[in-house]
């Protein structure tokens, strides 16, 4: 899932989550999952850790908002793929909604190094795969991290059974109509902070709409 959510903070500690609209998107599904049956293993990550733990960027915080939002508890590791996390990944009964401490928190999650990042994704296999290493899929229901060629993104996908999850598969019938939109006039409102992400897919666009509407952080850029 993608549950990077902006923080708040005060004094140095993490205050609160100033907009959890990651989280309610990635509800639906796990809780379709659970609902399911499933035990569900939920890894995500927050910020840019560069690698190592960071206490102020803990998915701890956010594992207990997506229990609120859920309406039941979701436990949440000590660490990614460690003794904690395998120990809370053997004990899941069905049903059973587990989240992973960052995944960022580990280097190989970002590796350009293709080896280190699938030995991650091995590992994480390996967790929802059980000892048996049978069973378990990978739903891939991160939206806004899908593009990053990451263990737990992209390497994951080539070792175990995966699906596109219900937030991925309604945001992609998004892209297509706004990409097949034919009704004119057809203009393009378009936010956030992360410009360089977004440049292709603002000349993608521009070649498609009428008129763009650019805000938020990246406006900045294009009127400096
Ligand atoms: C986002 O916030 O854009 C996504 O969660 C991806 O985060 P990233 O830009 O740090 O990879």
């Amino acid at each position: 899932s993608d549950l990077n959510v902006p923080l708040e903070y005060l004094d140095g500690n993490i205050a609160h989550i100033s907009d959890p609209g990651r989280i309610v998107a990635s509800v639906p599904t796990i809780r379709a999952l659970a609902g399911a049956g499933a035990k569900v293993i939920v890894t995500a990550h927050l910020g840019r850790p560069d690698g190592k733990p960071d206490p102020k960027l803990s998915l701890a915080p956010v594992g207990a908002a997506l229990g609120e939002l859920l309406g039941q508890h979701v436990q949440v590791a000590g660490d990614v793929v460690g003794t904690d996390a395998l120990a809370r990944a053997e004990g899941l009964t069905d049903g059973d909604v587990l989240l992973l401490e960052n995944i960022r928190f580990d280097p190989r999650e970002t590796s350009k190094d293709d080896a280190q990042r699938l030995a991650l994704a091995q590992e994480l296999a390996e967790l929802v795969s059980g000892p048996t290493g049978t069973g378990g899929a990978f739903v891939s229901d991160g939206f806004g991290v899908v593009h990053r060629k990451q263990a737990s993104v992209y390497d994951v996908a080539t070792l175990l059974p995966h699906y596109a999850g219900g937030l991925v598969a309604a945001e992609v019938e998004v892209l297509r109509v706004l990409t097949a939109s034919t009704e004119r006039p057809y203009a393009v409102v378009l936010g956030g902070s992360k410009v360089s992400d977004k440049l292709a897919v603002i000349e993608s666009l521009a070649t498609k709409a009428d008129s763009l509407v650019i805000g938020g952080g990246m406006c900045f850029t294009f009127l400096a």
